[in-house]
């Protein structure tokens, strides 16, 4: 079984649909065995309470500086004992020595085709804006592992979906959830959950 925490700021959509999906079997080998908001009264801890998952708040805001909120949040991942910590619309930086400690074992959901309208200040409803500014055509989402370098992770999966007249950055925001970030994400899980896949040279391939 692949022990999985989930690390969230918001809404918690990304995360219902993981529960979902490894409630109904889509998603093999899985056990959700935490939920870590960096915002307190957000609907994803009421998502993991009514689905049984442990949830819990750990805000920058209860603690002196940066470093102590880091070392909270480290503990308690490491309270969870996690085989992968999934990042879905957590909008924290995450401290290099996390991702020292669980290198290849971090992935992000991010609402882009990386490397396109990615990096700094590329979060949440501002990439859609940017995408409509652009004018293009095509957007869509991104799993990838994370690295210290942001949103430069090896890319584990990707789905393009279409902009259309008319979109708002809510309107596309909502149909890149939809059609990508909900399918891609627990698919990305199942795969690591099942061996399905490794990096090789920096890069993401299917196992033999
Ligand atoms: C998603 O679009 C995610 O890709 C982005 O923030 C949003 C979070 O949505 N980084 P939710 O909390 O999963 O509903």
């Amino acid at each position: 079984m692949l022990r999985i925490v989930v690390l969230v700021s918001g809404g918690g959509t990304n995360l219902q649909a993981i529960i979902d999906k490894v409630a109904d079997g889509s998603v093999e080998n899985t056990q959700i065995v935490g939920v870590i908001s960096n915002n307190p009264g957000v609907k994803s801890i009421e998502r993991a309470e009514k689905a049984g998952i442990p949830a819990c708040v750990i805000s920058p805001k209860s603690y002196g500086d940066r470093e102590q909120f880091h070392e909270a949040l480290l503990s308690q991942i490491e309270a969870y004992a996690p085989d992968l910590i999934v990042l879905a619309g957590f909008l924290v930086k995450i401290p290099a020595e996390m991702i020292r400690r669980y290198e290849g074992r971090i992935i992000n959901i991010h609402p882009s085709l990386i490397p396109s309208f990615c990096g700094v200040g590329y979060y949440g409803l501002k990439v859609h804006e940017k995408a409509l500014e652009r004018g293009v055509k095509l957007t869509g989402a991104t799993v990838h592992f994370v690295t210290e370098g942001m949103d430069e992770g090896p890319i584990i999966a990707q789905k393009a979906v279409e902009v259309l007249e008319g979109d708002t950055p809510e309107i596309l925001q909502r149909r890149v959830m939809e059609q990508a970030e909900w399918v891609i994400l627990p698919q990305a899980i199942c795969d690591i959950a099942c061996g399905r896949i490794e990096v090789r040279d920096g890069k993401v391939c299917r196992k033999a």
